[in-house]
């Protein structure tokens, strides 16, 4: 049984992260196969020109499947009968928990992007990032994250399913502050947080690691631009130094399909 309790709900709001235990350990196993499963299914042109499927990046040591999901039918995105029973439920409890901190309900056709990321061995770091749907000028580099436009997620989830333990995995950096966060999530755990404070990276990893992140682009993002404009404030950081303002859900919708266009 998956909870959220009124702490959760605080130190969310207030913090802007927390920390909750959602898996056991057969609905561990069961969601990486599922994961693999849909990969599998969608990885393939006709979804990636859709911008359904995203291009992974081939790498001896990292592989990530990324591709957009819901939990009911949405005519854009995969058909809800071949996401599994242990994602549908964890895409569903995500909901949950944004409909309590918003207090608007998350409707269960919203597009979730998850990243089914493995790690496969030692690996270097993941250098501190906003993540978001990058819309225009997107420049990533072994150090460095910019983007011109995007839509950025209010909350990012972060599931470990492999190789907790020795406190590697995600660290939450506070935008404004600079001040780390490492949330040592096991496995079966996962971390929520604020996506507009905080910046997350990943250490250099020694042991094999396997996380499921999960976002959604077009429940009431922020917008991202670089030149200041009425109703925009600033985000706050060094290198994506533009102007944030939260917007619709079809507003962003809008943007995400214009940009597959
Ligand atoms: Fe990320």
């Amino acid at each position: 049984m998956r909870t959220f309790t009124n702490r959760n709900l605080i130190e969310l709001t207030n913090k802007g992260y927390t920390k909750l235990r959602v898996l056991e350990d057969k609905e561990v196993s069961e969601l990486i196969s599922e994961c693999e499963s849909l990969h599998t299914t969608y990885n393939n042109d006709e979804w990636i020109n859709r911008g359904v499927t995203y291009p992974s990046k081939g790498h001896a040591k990292k592989k990530s499947a990324i591709l957009m999901i819901s939990v009911d039918e949405n005519k854009e995105l995969p058909s809800t009968n071949d996401i599994g029973n242990v994602l549908r439920d964890y895409t569903s409890y995500n909901n949950d928990i944004i409909s309590r901190v918003t207090g608007i309900k998350v409707p269960q056709s919203t597009r979730h992007m998850i990243n089914f990321r493995q790690y496969l061995g030692k690996t270097e770091p993941v250098f501190e990032h906003f993540d978001g749907e990058y819309l225009k000028g997107f420049i990533d580099r072994k150090d460095y994250h910019f983007f011109d436009e995007a839509l950025l997620p209010r909350f990012v989830s972060l599931l470990t399913l492999k190789g907790g333990g020795r406190c590697e995995g995600a660290v939450l950096v506070n935008v404004v502050s600079g001040e780390e966060v490492n949330t040592c999530v096991e496995v079966g755990e996962m971390v929520i947080f604020n996506n507009i404070k905080f910046k997350h990276q990943v250490p250099k990893l020694i042991e094999p690691r396997i996380l499921l992140g999960m976002r959604t682009f077009d429940y009431l993002p922020y917008h991202y631009i670089l030149e200041p404009k009425d109703g925009y404030v600033s985000l706050g950081d060094k290198i994506n130094y533009g102007y944030v303002k939260p917007i619709g859900s079809g507003e962003a919708t809008k943007l995400i399909l214009n940009k597959t266009k």
